[in-house]
């Protein structure tokens, strides 16, 4: 492991934990950055109701101590006040990539229920133009034809998610971040991208060094 690159994404996350304030409605993103904001956020012992994006994460802030609310058909949380997540890329222009561990519709469902979205990575994340993969989550049911239809599409060798959607990954070009959202939004069987748009995010913070720097999508 880097530790140069760990020390970056639990820079991130501090300043992210730092954010959050008594009372809030949080949601809880996947991964090793979300990892440390976890921690972090735990060590602060706020009053809060926490809204987890996977299972592994869910554990991990249990375990802490956080207060995890359902957001299933009986969750009484409509709205959040604030998410933190990870990315796989962040491009300047505030496009983010997100679902290397799969669990990209969740952190969808849970970016766009909070009034702030605040991304957190290490600065190996930052990239001038965003690439494949691009992580997909299709339907079971007709995922052969769902495949075929996207043409450019692999299938991951990966466990289906929490909610029974099988993984794939787009490899073909991205030379349009927005106009491929479209095309894989609107195709039939795909139930998410991980495509997240400039104006779901409100701030990227990002570890580099010592230092933290604050980036606001355009
Ligand atoms: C989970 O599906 C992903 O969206 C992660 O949030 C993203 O891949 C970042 O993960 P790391 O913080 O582990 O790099």
């Amino acid at each position: 492991m880097d530790t140069g690159t760990e020390r970056e994404k639990e820079l991130a996350a501090r300043a992210a934990a730092a954010l959050i304030e008594d009372g809030m409605t949080v949601g809880l993103g996947t991964g090793s950055t979300v990892a440390h904001f976890v921690s972090a956020l735990a060590a602060r012992d706020l009053e809060l109701r926490c809204v987890a994006t996977s299972p592994a994460t869910e554990t991990v802030a249990r375990d802490l101590g956080l207060r995890l609310e359902p957001f299933g058909a009986y969750s009484k949380l409509a709205r959040l006040d604030i998410a933190v997540d990870g990315a796989d890329q962040v491009a300047r222009g505030g496009w983010v990539v997100k679902g290397g561990g799969g669990a990209h519709t969740r952190e969808k469902i849970v970016a766009a229920a909070a009034e702030r979205f605040v991304v957190i990575v290490s600065s190996d994340k930052l990239v001038d133009e965003i690439a494949p993969p691009i992580p997909l989550e299709l339907l079971a049911f007709g995922v052969v034809t769902t495949v075929d239809r996207l043409g450019s599409t692999q299938l991951r060798d990966a466990q289906t998610t929490p909610d029974g959607g099988v993984l794939a990954d787009w490899i073909g070009s991205v030379d349009d971040p927005a106009e491929l959202a479209a095309l894989l939004a609107a195709t039939p069987g795909v139930v998410e991208h991980g495509l997240f748009p400039p104006d779901l995010v409100s701030e990227v913070l990002v570890g580099r060094g010592g230092e933290v720097e604050r980036i606001e999508p355009s």
